[in-house]
């Protein structure tokens, strides 16, 4: 594991965005995360996109997750996060782009169908966000490490983080959600994690200064994975 520390969330993504592309080529699979840890970073891929050093025509991309409950068309489904911070801006063909279909009138074979998906290719990236708690991607404390795509109960301490994207009130941010599995994300070929902010201090002490590996500390589970790169601010920064 490569652990890297910043004094800013824009100057780690440059540097996660550099790694990004030494690890790529224009023709990878990427998968994807939502919320305000990737921002900059896909700020970054925008802005070489824009300066015509990197084209996005062969990309496909999986997502690691979205809510249950609300539309595409909600600001804050992770369809529409998607479309609004990176693929509206950069030359990817959205028939080539993935996020967990969780409006869907039958959700159990959605699931099945982007669990097939996921079997069927290999991801060459993935970037990830961390929980405080420790999740990744929406696999909450105690998710089995063998998990595959499924539905999730959001704990409380993620809607309440969450709420912050739904007029801090906690009463709109959705309950469950659908997340790639555990076993989905650490089948990726490479890692990069990024985490801004002291909320997320103590899920990074779990992950690079101790031995545990828990499925009670989702995070730590990627200690097994043999290329990961951790990208923090100083803020994150535990020490
Ligand atoms: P955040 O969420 O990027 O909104 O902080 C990260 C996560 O919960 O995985």
């Amino acid at each position: 594991m490569k652990f890297l520390t910043f004094e800013t969330k824009k100057e780690a993504s440059k540097e996660a965005y550099k790694i990004l592309k030494e690890l790529i080529d224009e023709n990878s699979t990427l998968g994807l995360a939502t919320g305000s840890t990737p921002t900059d970073l896909y700020e970054e891929m925008i802005s070489d996109y824009k300066k015509g050093n990197f084209s996005y025509k062969n990309i496909k991309s999986y997502n690691l997750d979205e809510y249950v409950g609300i539309s595409y068309n909600h600001p804050e489904s992770y369809h529409k996060f998607m479309d609004t911070y990176l693929f509206d801006h950069i030359d990817i063909d959205k028939k080539n782009t993935h996020v967990p279909d969780a409006s869907a009138e039958n959700l159990q074979e959605a699931l099945k169908d982007y669990q097939n998906k996921l079997d069927h290719s290999t991801i060459d990236v993935q970037i990830l966000g961390i929980g405080g708690n420790g999740h990744i991607g929406f696999n909450e404390p105690g998710t089995s490490f063998e998990s595959g795509v499924h539905v999730v109960d959001l704990k409380e301490e993620t809607i309440k983080a969450n709420s912050r994207f739904f007029d801090n009130d906690i009463n709109l941010v959705p309950k469950q959600a659908v997340t790639m599995g555990i076993k989905d994300i650490m089948k990726a070929k490479n890692i990069i994690l990024l985490a801004f902010g002291k909320e997320k201090q103590n899920a990074i002490k779990n992950l690079i200064a101790s031995d545990i590996v828990d499925e009670n500390i989702p995070c730590t589970i990627l200690k097994k994975h043999p290329n990961v790169y951790v990208l923090i601010d100083k803020d994150a920064d535990y020490r």
